[in-house]
């Protein structure tokens, strides 16, 4: 698999805990957790395929409708597995930022363990890793808008460039996008970044989604005919 083209910038919506849990009698939590075990023996692998960008989708705006119990359970999670295990991001070398409404109703502490994370992380050089929590597509525009407003930028200093500087990071465009559970949907999740990515939806869980996975997946994107409103061959132009 050497010389195969690499994403730059790839993205997982890392979905099916749930189910997964559910389908071996476990709670939802339970799955949340294997879903955490998953992440760690993936991310370090991604970026040693090459990738440079790795955004994950971590918690949604729309999550926050589920029950109060699944809802902390997975803010206690976060500052779990953020704060308690920050040294393994560091020792990665992975550069950890996030995306989304770092505010209220977030909890304090979730906010302070992103925080101090991006702080530990904002040196490290082996991979960008920019989890989206909660974030919502619609959000994300909705607030580059704001600031642009606030900013008092004049309608001809606006063009696609300049809108980008708005987003909650300044990143490439996602070159490929996994959907992990079988479901085919984005879900409100990067929806500016997407515009020309390429979609893979495996029918695993997330929680069993491994280094063999990544591998496929990769070479999915490797086999994909980007054309970006192009056309591939010129010798079959008119
Ligand atoms: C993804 O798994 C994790 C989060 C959304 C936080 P789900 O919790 O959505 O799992 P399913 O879709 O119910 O199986
Ligand atoms: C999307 O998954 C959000 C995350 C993976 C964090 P959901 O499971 O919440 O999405 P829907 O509700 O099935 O569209
Ligand atoms: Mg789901």
């Amino acid at each position: 698999m050497k010389n195969t083209i690499i994403p730059r910038h790839m993205a997982i919506i890392l979905d099916g805990n749930g189910r997964w849990a559910k389908e071996k009698g476990l709670s939802r939590s339970k799955g949340h957790v294997a879903g955490f075990e998953t992440l760690k023996k993936i991310v370090p692998y991604i970026f040693n395929r090459g990738v440079s960008i790795l955004s994950i989708f971590a918690f949604s705006t729309e999550n926050f409708k589920r029950s109060e119990a699944e809802v902390s359970f997975l803010m206690n999670l976060f500052v779990n597995k953020f704060r308690k295990e920050n040294k393994f991001f560091v020792d990665s070398n992975i550069k950890v930022i996030f995306s989304g409404r770092i505010a209220s109703p977030l909890p304090d502490n979730v906010q302070e363990t992103l925080r101090e994370l991006e702080r530990l992380t904002s040196h490290n050089t082996g991979g960008i890793l920019n989890v989206c929590l909660n974030y919502g597509g619609h959000s994300e525009i909705v607030d580059a808008v704001k600031k642009i407003v606030q900013g008092g930028l004049r309608v001809e200093d606006i063009d696609e460039e300049v809108f980008e500087a708005y987003l909650y990071q300044r990143l490439p465009a996602i070159d490929f996008l996994i959907r992990t559970s079988g479901e085919k949907r984005v879900s409100n999740f990067m929806l500016w970044q997407l515009a020309y990515a390429e979609f893979y939806f495996p029918e695993i869980y997330f929680p069993d989604f491994n280094e063999e996975q990544v591998d496929i997946a990769l070479e999915v994107y490797a086999k994909r005919n980007r054309r970006f409103g192009g056309i591939q061959d010129e010798t079959e132009s008119d």
